[in-house]
């Protein structure tokens, strides 16, 4: 290779850099998720991840607040200690913001356990609708890269096992109140939780438009029990 071919591509690798922090993957919030993903939607709209803010109200969960030792009446809804795991994307780029509050990342949502959607959805879209026109398959690879997360159990652990003398080692203020020690079943259980769809969302059958790695371990398992849904598209 030539010595000024080697600067060239030197170059282009930098101008990838700056160009890949430049446009890193933001929160939207889920209006558009919602658009075209109606039936999940619709479903994790009975969630208790759904009205998450609605316990930071004054006169909720009383008892709940009482037993770990908050006071039922106080309005907690602006409360920086609270408000950043009843959201989506809080303290990071298009996220939640107690000043700017938007409907649309109030709540625990799509992009808290699916990842910001700035950057993958528009590989969503496109790849959908080659997929309708020619049956033509995407690698799942380019919505990793896009900041889409196919292992969830880093994120929920930022939520659910953030509390002192928790097993997760990320751990840091602010802390949950709501720890196994104030009652033993707030206990975080992987496995077991992300296969509530009381608590996530019903599954509905893919067509099959992303392919192979990284798939999430209980994918399959959660496709061959899945229900017929809805689709819809961004408009
Ligand atoms: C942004 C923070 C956040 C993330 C991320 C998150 N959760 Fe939650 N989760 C909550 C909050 C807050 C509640 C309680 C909502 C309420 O009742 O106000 C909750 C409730 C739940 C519940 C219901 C508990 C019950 O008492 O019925 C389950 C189950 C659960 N989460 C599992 C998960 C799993 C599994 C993941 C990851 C795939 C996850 N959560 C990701 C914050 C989060
Ligand atoms: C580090 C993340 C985090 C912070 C900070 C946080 N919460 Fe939560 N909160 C959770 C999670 C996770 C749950 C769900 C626990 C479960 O059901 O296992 C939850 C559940 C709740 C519940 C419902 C409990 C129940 O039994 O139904 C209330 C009420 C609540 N939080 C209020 C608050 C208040 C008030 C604050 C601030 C003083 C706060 N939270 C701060 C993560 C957090
Ligand atoms: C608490 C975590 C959580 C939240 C919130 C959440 N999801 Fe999911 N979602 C999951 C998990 C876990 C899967 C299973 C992934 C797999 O099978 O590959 C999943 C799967 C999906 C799938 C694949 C098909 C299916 O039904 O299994 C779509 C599409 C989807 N979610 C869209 C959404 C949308 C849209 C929202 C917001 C309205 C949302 N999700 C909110 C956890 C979540
Ligand atoms: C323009 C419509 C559109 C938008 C907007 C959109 N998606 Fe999708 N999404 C699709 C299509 C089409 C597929 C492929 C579905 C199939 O194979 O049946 C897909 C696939 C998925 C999958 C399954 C990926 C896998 O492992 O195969 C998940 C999860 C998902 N979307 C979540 C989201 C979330 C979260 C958002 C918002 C940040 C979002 N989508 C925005 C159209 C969209």
């Amino acid at each position: 290779m030539s010595h000024r071919m080697t600067l060239v591509l030197a170059a282009a690798a930098m101008l990838a850099v700056v160009a890949g922090s430049a446009t890193a993957q933001s929160y939207e919030g889920r209006k558009k998720c919602s658009s075209c993903h109606k039936s999940q939607a619709e479903s994790w709209g009975d969630t208790a991840h759904a009205k998450a803010m609605d316990s930071l109200k004054p006169n909720t969960k009383a008892e709940a607040k009482k037993k770990a030792k908050l006071d039922p009446a106080k309005d907690y809804t602006k409360d920086k200690d609270c408000v950043g795991c009843h959201v989506d994307g809080w303290g990071k780029e298009g996220g939640y913001t107690v000043e700017d509050p938007n409907k649309f990342t109030t709540g625990v949502g799509c992009e808290s356990c699916h990842g910001p959607g700035s950057k993958y959805r528009g590989t969503h879209r496109k790849a959908g609708a080659a997929y309708e026109k020619s049956k033509k398959t995407a690698p799942r690879q380019t919505l990793a890269d896009a900041g889409q997360d196919f292992s969830f159990e880093e994120s929920c652990n930022a939520c659910h096992l953030n509390y002192e003398g928790s097993p997760w080692k990320g751990a840091k203020k602010p802390y949950t109140p709501f720890t196994p020690a104030v009652d033993k079943k707030y206990t975080f259980d992987f496995d077991k939780y992300v296969k509530d769809t009381k608590a996530m969302h019903e599954h509905y059958k893919l067509d099959g438009t992303f392919t192979g790695e990284p798939k999430f371990k209980y994918h399959d398992d959660f496709q061959s029990k899945a229900k017929v849904g809805v689709k819809g598209s961004e408009d």
